[in-house]
């Protein structure tokens, strides 16, 4: 099978995880160019990886049509609804990082553009792939908790103020959000997969260890549609360093806990059901920690993005299914803003996150 050629758009700290894998740990798949509009890290990356560098993602796809199936757009948060609409149309399939966008109005038009040309969507959401993780949401598809109680995420992270000095959109409404759109997101996204569909949520935030516009913690109870309950509790304010990242689902029938810095360490197996053997093992096998917070889950995403283009099959996370933990932190920001529960689907008045000084 011939490797897809996938370039990227962005070669800031995130692209490290991309160059790294596609040049190196994909059979399937293959780094071909790279732009960045600071043209100095382009060509660091492009030299590095052997692969044409460009300041300009228009001039980069033109030049290297032929050698590009796939462009993973790895901006600011609050790029990528526009970097997707004006790419859509070269008929490439779109990888963007997490989140997809910063309000539902742009999601909403990527999906569209995304389909009116025929490309698919596809947004990271890596964690879903760490072991643990998979293995978590196979005893929920078996309905191994039987009616689940309450499933709660902690995000007890440490960026300090020159985390976020490092680049003028960090921390800010138009181009970031704090810790529930940022750090965060991934833990919204794996908390919804396990216990489904929200029915409302209140939240809290404070700013409290940085100066950033938005929040560094929060709090937010959700009462999900099956009746159980959640707890998001998010912080980039731990110090004097990162503590965990971590989840757990409570049922009538078993309780599971995984925890590591990036969810990727079982911690808890109980099953009523289960023998001493099954515990046993199950946790032998997923106790190692990841090196860093960013886990070990991109190669297994970018692998199911090669599978999902070459068998035409719908992707784990398309845009449809990146857009749920957007409308859920989306309305974290509306309560956070009201004071008030908010009840899901809802239409964002108040919610700052995407929107620019004056608006
Ligand atoms: N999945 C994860 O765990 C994870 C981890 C880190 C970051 N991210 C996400 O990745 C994205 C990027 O984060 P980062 O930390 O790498 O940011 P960064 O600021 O380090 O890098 C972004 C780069 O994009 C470039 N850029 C902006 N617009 C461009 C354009 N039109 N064409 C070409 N280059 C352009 C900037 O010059 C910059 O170099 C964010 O959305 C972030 O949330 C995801």
């Amino acid at each position: 099978m011939n490797k897809l050629g996938f370039a990227l758009v962005g070669c800031g700290r995130i692209s490290k995880k991309y160059t790294e894998i596609l040049s190196s740990q994909m059979e399937e798949a293959e780094l071909t160019a790279v732009c960045d509009l600071d043209r100095e890290k382009a060509e660091t990356t492009g030299k590095k990886f052997n692969v044409p560098f460009y300041g300009d993602m228009h001039e980069m796809i033109k030049e290297q049509d032929d050698k590009i199936d796939a462009i993973c757009i790895l901006t600011p948060s609050g790029n990528h609804a526009q970097n997707v609409v004006d790419l859509a149309g070269y008929g490439k399939h779109l990888v963007v990082e997490k989140p997809m966008a910063l309000t539902l109005t742009d999601a909403d038009r990527m999906i569209r553009t995304c389909d009116q040309n025929g490309v698919k969507l596809f947004v990271v959401k890596q964690n879903r792939y760490n072991l643990p993780v998979q293995k978590l949401r196979e005893a929920v598809e078996a309905n191994r908790f039987g009616k689940i109680v309450m499933g709660t995420v902690r995000v007890r992270w440490c960026r300090k103020q020159e985390y976020y000095d490092q680049d003028a959109w960090r921390g800010t409404w138009a181009m970031d959000g704090g810790v529930f759109t940022n750090q965060a997101s991934h833990h919204v996204d794996l908390l919804e997969w396990m216990l489904g569909e929200v029915e409302s949520v209140f939240a809290k935030s404070s700013t409290a260890l940085v100066d950033i516009e938005t929040e560094d913690t929060g709090v937010a109870v959700l009462r999900f549609k099956n009746g159980s309950l959640g707890i998001i509790e998010a912080t980039t304010a731990t110090r004097p360093k990162d503590l965990e990242g971590s989840l757990s689902v409570m049922g009538e029938k078993g309780t599971v806990e995984i925890g590591g810095f990036a969810v990727n360490q079982l911690k808890t197996w109980n099953f009523l059901d289960q023998t001493e053997e099954e515990q046993e093992q199950v946790l032998a096998q997923y106790r190692e920690n990841p090196p860093n917070v960013y886990g070990f889950g991109h190669v297994a995403y970018l692998k199911n993005v090669v599978d999902t283009i070459h068998h035409k099959n719908t992707a784990l996370v398309d845009g449809l299914e990146g857009r749920k933990s957007l409308e859920l932190i989306s309305a974290i920001y509306e309560s956070i803003e009201t004071g008030k529960e908010v009840f899901l689907s809802f239409t964002p008045q108040k919610c700052r996150l995407g929107l620019q000084n004056h608006e």
